[in-house]
C-alpha cells in the first residue's frame, strides 16, 4: 500500500506516480485510513472540469470538528491545542487543551443555536485573531453553518458587501480589536455596514477591549453573557461530504469579490494530507503560522489542518511591529517555536531591521520555515535562511491560493530539496502544467507558461457563492478542461515549479490579493474623477504597490491635484480598506487606448515599473500621443 506521508525522496516518488496512475484509490485509501466518518462515500470522485462540476467522496457522512477535537480526546486530551499570545507581550498567553477547546467549541455552538442559527445558514466572523474566532469558527462547522470569514481589517463597505452577497443572518465581532497601540473599532464598523444589510437578525459582540460600544436592542449582545450561559456539550451535525464547510471571498478582477466554496469532506482531507506532508509536523512539535484566519492560510494552517492533525498551533493577536521588531523572534523563543510559516513581506520588512532585535533571541528551537502568499525574492529567501533558520532549516515555498483551498507546489520540509525562489514540486495528487498563449499545454521539461492544473483535487474550491456561471468563466473558460491559476511560472528541466506572478488584473500588495478593479470603481466615485486605471508596480518590502493614473473631469490648478489626491486616497482607504490606498497617483489628460476603448494596462504596468524600453506597437492605439505625456508625468 502506498505510503501517504513521506519521509523521503523515494517514498514521495511513488506517492506522486501511484496519485496520478490512480487518483481515486490514492485518496479512497488515505481518507479511509485517517479520519472519522459517520458513513463511507459511494463514489471517491466524480467530475467534469468543463461544466465544471466537481464531487469529492460522495454520500459520505462526517463532522470536521469531531476529526479536529473529539477523536483526539481519548489520548490527547490535555495536550495544547492552541497556545494564544495576545497583542500585548505582557498579557499572559493561554494554553488551551484539546478538552478545553472542545467544551468551549461546543459553547460557543450552543450560543450560536440559541440565538437561531441553524444548519446551512451562513455566519459572518468580523473578529480579532482571539481564541474566540477559531472557537466561532469550529462552532459553525459543529453545527453545520457555513461561516464567512471577513478580515477585520475590511472597510464597512467591503464587510457590508460581503454579508449581503451570503445573506449571512448573524454576525459575531469583537468591540475592538487590538492591532500594536492601535484599536481597531470593530463593533462601530459592524453598525456602519449594517445600515445597507436587510438580512441580520443577531449580532454577537466580544468584549476584548472594554471600549464605549453602542448596543442595540433585540438585535446585539454579548458574547460573554450568551457564552456563560450555554451548555458546554452539542452533538456534531452530520454533514455530506459536498455540503459546504464556508465561505471565503477573494478580490477578482472584475471589481466584485468572490466567494469561494468549500465543502467539508474534500477540504478536511487536504488541509489534513498537505499540513503533515509539507510540514512534517511530529508529535510535540510547536507550529506556529503568522497570518489571520481572515486569509485562506489561516483557515487551512492555523485551524483545520493543524487541528485535524493533532498538532498544537499558535494563534498570535498582533502585529510584527509592536512593541517592536522583534516580536515575532520572541515570541518564537518564549513558545520554543518549532516550526514556522510567514510571508515574504514579514520576512522583507524584518529584515531591514536592527540585527540585534534578532541576534537577542534563541531561535534554536526552529526547525522548519515556511513561507506564503507572493513570489520570495532571493534576497529575503537568503536572510530568512541565513539570520532566522541559521542555515539548519528546510524552508519550504508554498504555492496555493483561496481557490485551491490548501498548499499544491511546495517542498516537503526536510524530504524533498528546496532551491530558493522555487515552489519546486507538486505535492502527490496535484497535475500542474503550463499553457502557451494559444491554449496547449507545453509538454517540454523546461517552459514557462501559464499555470494550470489538469485534474481535481480534494480541496478545490467548488464555485463562486451564488454564481457558478463567473466560477466557469473565472477558472475554466481559458483554457478548456483545466483549472487556470491566474499565475505564471517557470519549469525547469527537474520539473521544479518557479511562480513568476500574476498574470491577471489581481496584484498582491504585503501579501493581500487586491483587484484593480475594484480600487478603480472607488476611485472614479470621486466627483471630480473622469476615468482611473490602477496597476501594480516592484515595492522593496510589500512586494508590489498601487500605482493610479488617473484623469480628471476639469482641468485644475495644482494645488488643488494635492488635495484630490489625498481625497482618493482618503476614499479608497473608506471604501476598501486602508490595504488598497494608492501609493503613487499620476493625473493625466488621457490613458492610453485601444481603438475598441480598452485602456492599455499593459503599457501603463511598464511606465509605472519605470521601464520604457519596449512598449511594443503603440502606434495601433487610439492616441498613441498620449503615452509620451504619462511618460513625462510619471510621479
Ligand atoms: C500568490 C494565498 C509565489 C499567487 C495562499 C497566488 C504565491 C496568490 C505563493 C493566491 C508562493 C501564493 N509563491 N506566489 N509561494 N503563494 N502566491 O488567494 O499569485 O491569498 O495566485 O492565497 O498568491 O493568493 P491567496
Amino acid at each position: 500500500m502506498t505510503k501517504h506521508i513521506v519521509t523521503s525522496q523515494v517514498e514521495y516518488d511513488l506517492a506522486y506516480k501511484a496519485s496520478i496512475e490512480n487518483p481515486e484509490k490514492f485518496w479512497g485509501e488515505f481518507a479511509e485510513q485517517e479520519f472519522t466518518w459517520h458513513k463511507k462515500w459511494d463514489k471517491v470522485l466524480d467530475y467534469d472540469l468543463y461544466t465544471p462540476e466537481i464531487k469529492w467522496f460522495e454520500g459520505a457522512k462526517l463532522n470536521i470538528t469531531e476529526n479536529c477535537i473529539d477523536r483526539h480526546l481519548a489520548t490527547r486530551g490535555e495536550q495544547t491545542a492552541i497556545i494564544f499570545e495576545a497583542n500585548d507581550p505582557k498579557e499572559d498567553p493561554l494554553h488551551i487543551t484539546y478538552n478545553e477547546l472542545a467544551k468551549n467549541v461546543n459553547k460557543t455552538a450552543n450560543m450560536l443555536k440559541a440565538n437561531g442559527a441553524k444548519k446551512g445558514d451562513r455566519i459572518c466572523l468580523y473578529m480579532p485573531m482571539t481564541p474566540e474566532l477559531a472557537y466561532a469558527v469550529l462552532a459553525c462547522a459543529r453545527i453545520g453553518a457555513i461561516h464567512s470569514v471577513v478580515f477585520a481589517g475590511f472597510s464597512a463597505k467591503s464587510l457590508s458587501d460581503r454579508i449581503m452577497d451570503a445573506k449571512c443572518n448573524i454576525v459575531v465581532t469583537a468591540d475592538g480589536g487590538y492591532r500594536g497601540n492601535k484599536i481597531t473599532p470593530l463593533k462601530g464598523i459592524v453598525d456602519e455596514a449594517l445600515m445597507s444589510c436587510d438580512c441580520v437578525e443577531k449580532v454577537i459582540v466580544l468584549n476584548r477591549t472594554n471600549s464605549k460600544i453602542a448596543m442595540e436592542y433585540g438585535r446585539d449582545i454579548w458574547w460573554q453573557d450568551e457564552f456563560a450561559k450555554a451548555s458546554d456539550v452539542c452533538p456534531a451535525e452530520v454533514m455530506d461530504a459536498e455540503d459546504i464547510l464556508f465561505i471565503l471571498y477573494t478580490s477578482g478582477s472584475t471589481g466584485k469579490p468572490k466567494g469561494m466554496v468549500h465543502t467539508c469532506g474534500g477540504y478536511m482531507v487536504y488541509a489534513n494530507y498537505s499540513f503533515r506532508n509539507v510540514f512534517q509536523y511530529q508529535e510535540g512539535d510547536i507550529y506556529w503560522c503568522t497570518a489571520d484566519i481572515g486569509w485562506i492560510t489561516g483557515h487551512s494552517y492555523i485551524v483545520y489542518g493543524p487541528l485535524c492533525a493533532g498538532a498544537t498551533t499558535v494563534m498570535f493577536e498582533g502585529v510584527p511591529s509592536y512593541p517592536d521588531m522583534g516580536r515575532f523572534w520572541e515570541i518564537v523563543e518564549k513558545h520554543k517555536v518549532n516550526i514556522f510559516y510567514t510571508a515574504p513581506t514579514a520576512i522583507r520588512s524584518l529584515a531591514t531591521c536592527d540585527m540585534n532585535l534578532v541576534t537577542k533571541h534563541d531561535l534554536s528551537s526552529l526547525k522548519t520555515l515556511g513561507t506564503v502568499g507572493e513570489p520570495i525574492n532571493l534576497e529575503a529567501w537568503e536572510w530568512y535562511d541565513e539570520h532566522i533558520g541559521k542555515k539548519n532549516c528546510p524552508i519550504v515555498d508554498t504555492w496555493w491560493q483561496t481557490e485551491t483551498g490548501g498548499i499544491m507546489i511546495s517542498s516537503l520540509a526536510g524530504v524533498t530539496k528546496d532551491i530558493p525562489t522555487y515552489a519546486t514540486l507538486p505535492l502527490p495528487g496535484i497535475q500542474p502544467c503550463l499553457m502557451d498563449d494559444n491554449g496547449k499545454e507545453i509538454t517540454s521539461a523546461e517552459a514557462e507558461g501559464r499555470l494550470c492544473i489538469k485534474h481535481p483535487w480534494p480541496s478545490m474550491a467548488r464555485t463562486i457563492y451564488g454564481n457558478h456561471q463567473r466560477y466557469a468563466e473565472t477558472y475554466f473558460s481559458t483554457f478548456p478542461g483545466n483549472y487556470f491559476t491566474g499565475d505564471g511560472a517557470r519549469r525547469d528541466t527537474e520539473g521544479n515549479y518557479r511562480i513568476t506572478g500574476r498574470v491577471d488584473d489581481i496584484v498582491i500588495v504585503s501579501g493581500h490579493n487586491l483587484g484593480t478593479a475594484e480600487i478603480e470603481n472607488a476611485i472614479n466615485e470621486h466627483t471630480l474623477v473622469a476615468e482611473s486605471a490602477v496597476v501594480g508596480y516592484p515595492h522593496d518590502v510589500k512586494g508590489n504597490s498601487i500605482y493610479a493614473y488617473v484623469t480628471l473631469k476639469d482641468v485644475r490648478s495644482e494645488s488643488s491635484e494635492v488635495s484630490i489626491e489625498n481625497e482618493i486616497r482618503d476614499l479608497v482607504s473608506r471604501t476598501l480598506g486602508p490595504i488598497c490606498k494608492p501609493e503613487k497617483i499620476q493625473f493625466t489628460t488621457g490613458l492610453p487606448k485601444t481603438r475598441s476603448g480598452k485602456i492599455m494596462r499593459r503599457i501603463l504596468r511598464k511606465i509605472a515599473e519605470g521601464d520604457t524600453s519596449n512598449l511594443g506597437d503603440i502606434s495601433t492605439l487610439l492616441n498613441p500621443e498620449c503615452v509620451e505625456e504619462v511618460i513625462q508625468g510619471k510621479v
